[in-house]
């Protein structure tokens, strides 16, 4: 099987290359990356079948050629982190929709089996003391430019599905940790920051709930889909991993040897969703998913592990990630 991994360098799309090579002795994947400042070729060093392009999902010319040899398109490229979007929403408007829609204009073309990977920011956010949690027939209620524009970009798969019978299928995950995670986002933040001797940083109140997963298990479940999924079907992925920012901060803090106290809070989030919260009762019941690492305590230890010894792979981004976030008083 020759499979297309857009964004391959990247967090979510790194580990997926990792345990495809893992699991799929048969697959051989090429990595369309544009290796933005989020990308990474290092996370992909020392795997064999592994071919890396670095090029823009947005270029035509670039993709029709490697969506021709692909059997299956696993789209995971985007600008993915809210904050970037509130100070320039243009790059998330460009790759996250255009790039989106060339993808699916050449996957048209070649008949490709197509893999969607999105969020579920898609949904909005919900109140804390609301029981409800997101399914697939929740309306999309998008709050922030990066959300918004996966938003359209589901929207634009499901279009493609029913107007030109393009064999896709669309995930929507919560929170995902583990390794190779960029050090802009919570929990790589805050790893790195006790390590440089630094106290982390928790928005406003802390009290924010997010649904964390493994990525291994995000993973997983996507293979899941692509195998067995049924085409124009979207599945919901996430883990009963439900937390807010402070009980994160506190464990991690506690893991690396900290009071648990020993943090600070900084100006809040423009516009921050208050919770996310994942029902993946079709998951589990039409696919048989269920998640490996269900302990994030376990989990998240290994995640500092992996931090602490592969410091090399996040270094060289620390200061300027720090020097933004200063200049916003977070
Ligand atoms: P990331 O920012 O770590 O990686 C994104 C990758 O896409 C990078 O390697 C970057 O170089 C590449 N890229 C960006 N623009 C590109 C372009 N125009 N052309 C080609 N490559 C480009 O992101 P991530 O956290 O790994 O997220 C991957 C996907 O999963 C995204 O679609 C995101 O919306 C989705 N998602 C993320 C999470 C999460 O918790 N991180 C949860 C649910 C869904
Ligand atoms: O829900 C899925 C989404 O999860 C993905 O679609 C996004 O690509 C991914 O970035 C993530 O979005 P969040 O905005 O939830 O993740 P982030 O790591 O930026 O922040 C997690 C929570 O932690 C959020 O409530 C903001 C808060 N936070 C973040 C940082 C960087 C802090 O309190 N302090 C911080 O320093």
């Amino acid at each position: 099987m020759r499979v297309l991994v857009t964004g391959g360098a990247g967090f979510i799309g790194a580990n997926f290359v990792h345990q495809t090579l893992e699991d799929r002795p048969g697959a051989t994947v090429t990595v369309l990356d544009k290796l933005t400042y989020a990308g990474n070729a290092a996370s992909l060093a020392g795997q064999d079948r592994v071919q890396l392009v670095q090029g823009d999902i947005a270029d035509a010319d670039v993709v029709d050629p490697l969506v021709a040899e692909a059997d299956v398109v696993v789209h995971f490229a985007a600008e993915s982190h809210n904050d970037n979007s509130l100070h320039d929403p243009s790059p998330f408007v460009t790759t996250n929709v255009v790039g989106t829609f060339i993808l699916l204009e050449a996957v048209r073309r070649h008949g490709a089996r197509y893999h969607h990977i999105s969020t579920d920011e898609v949904y909005g956010d919900l109140e804390l003391d609301d029981p409800a949690r997101f399914t697939e027939q929740t309306p999309y209620n998008p709050s922030s430019p990066y959300s918004s524009t996966k938003a359209g970009s589901d929207l634009l798969v499901r279009a493609w599905v029913r107007s030109f019978g393009v064999a896709a299928t669309i995930s929507n995950c919560s929170n995902n940790y583990g390794p190779y995670q960029h050090i802009e986002k919570f929990i790589p933040r805050q790893i790195t920051n006790l390590i440089d001797g630094v106290r982390p940083k928790l928005y406003g109140a802390g009290l924010n709930v997010r649904d964390w997963i493994h990525v291994r298990d995000h993973n997983r479940a996507v293979w899941d889909i692509i195998d067995r999924g049924r085409v124009g079907q979207t599945y919901l992925i996430g883990a009963d991993g439900e937390k807010n920012n402070k009980q994160v901060v506190e464990l991690i803090l506690e893991l690396m040897g900290h009071d648990p106290g020993d943090y600070d809070h900084v100006a809040d989030r423009p516009g921050h969703d208050m919770r996310y919260a994942i029902d993946n009762t079709l998951l589990r019941t039409e696919l048989g998913w269920a998640p490996q690492f269900p302990d994030f305590r376990s989990g998240l230890a290994d995640t500092i592990a992996w931090y602490r010894d592969n410091e090399d792979w996040w270094r060289p981004q620390k200061a300027a990630v720090e020097a933004k976030y200063a200049a916003q008083g977070q």
